[in-house]
């Protein structure tokens, strides 16, 4: 029998040669509680993700529009369900984890604690929210743990999808009218900033960080995924014609990157501790949504039981 040395060492030579540790591989406890926590913060910010634009599903304003806002929101259901898999090979139940969402226990992104306002918003969403969970994401698909990245490999793919159509909306505003391009705008700047807090907090306030990079689990830190989703950005916001709120926002030909602000922390740090403008009502609804599919859970699970005779 191998001992604890042995499996130790061999974990550190899967992660040091960049491969993946499998379900059944052994992996300090430590590893194992790091993955829980980040794939069921990240299972649970796609559920809770689809309620901000699934509030304008039944305002959309064509057919079209409809359809593609209707396809974006339940790709995000079935996000939440492959990181929840995901999570359970880790040896947890999705009941547990869903149980801590629900008590506020386990956190998800801090953006869907902010309101959709109008339309506009929809598009702000797809083109900023979205463009940042790609350039967070698109990393992840690399991850030490095999489930984990296997999974955000097929979200990579609709995630682009989310962030064109939100373009592309922007884009139709845009060439309409002047009220439509000063909604566009007015989303613009409410979202700028909480979009820049999606990568979490500064690198030196960030304490997790390197030792999830060490274990390959993060591939890039916070503030570097920062920077690259501003550069990847500000020509966006020029083809589009709008303007980043940011009056520090500057091209630095030394660095040959961008200079930017800083969000306020503060209010990242407010809206994570349960302070945010809809934390309150996004949890409501969460927990209602959940009472109300009580009865299909047992139904799913009574015709579980009749299909398999002898599996109890
Ligand atoms: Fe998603
Ligand atoms: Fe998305």
């Amino acid at each position: 029998m191998p001992g604890q040395a042995d499996h130790q060492a061999h974990f550190d030579e899967v992660i040091a040669r960049h491969d993946r540790i499998e379900p059944r591989d052994w992996m300090p406890d430590a590893y194992r509680r790091t993955l829980v926590r980040q794939i069921a913060q990240h299972a649970h910010s796609e559920i809770i993700g689809m309620q901000p634009e699934g509030n304008w599903i039944s305002r959309a304003p064509s057919l079209r529009r409809k359809a593609i806002l209707l396809a974006k929101v339940q790709d995000e259901a079935g996000h939440g369900l492959y990181l929840y898999s995901a999570a359970e090979t880790l040896g947890v139940s999705r009941d547990d984890l869903v149980a801590m969402l629900l008590s506020g226990k386990q956190k998800y992104s801090s953006i869907f604690n902010y309101p959709t306002l109008s339309y506009a918003d929809v598009g702000t969403i797809g083109w900023l929210v979205d463009g940042a969970a790609i350039c967070n994401q698109v990393p992840l698909c690399r991850t030490s743990y095999g489930p984990y990245g296997r999974a955000m490999i097929r979200i990579c793919k609709e995630e682009s999808f989310h962030q064109r159509q939100g373009y592309e909306l922007l884009m139709t505003m845009m060439r309409g009218t002047p009220e439509q391009r000063d909604m566009v705008q007015e989303s613009v700047n409410r979202f700028w900033w909480p979009s820049l807090m999606m990568f979490g907090p500064p690198d030196e306030s960030s304490p997790n960080t390197e030792r999830s990079m060490a274990w390959g689990i993060k591939r890039n830190s916070n503030d570097d995924l920062r920077q690259k989703f501003v550069d990847m950005t500000v020509p966006q916001a020029q083809a589009l014609g709008v303007s980043l709120p940011d009056p520090s926002l500057t091209w630095n030909a030394d660095r040959g990157q961008h200079d930017f602000g800083q969000p306020d922390w503060d209010e990242l740090f407010a809206v994570i501790r349960g302070d945010g403008p809809c934390n309150t009502q996004r949890l409501a609804h969460r927990r209602r949504a959940h009472e109300d599919g009580a009865w299909v859970r047992e139904a799913a699970s009574a015709f579980a039981a009749q299909e398999e005779p002898g599996h109890g």
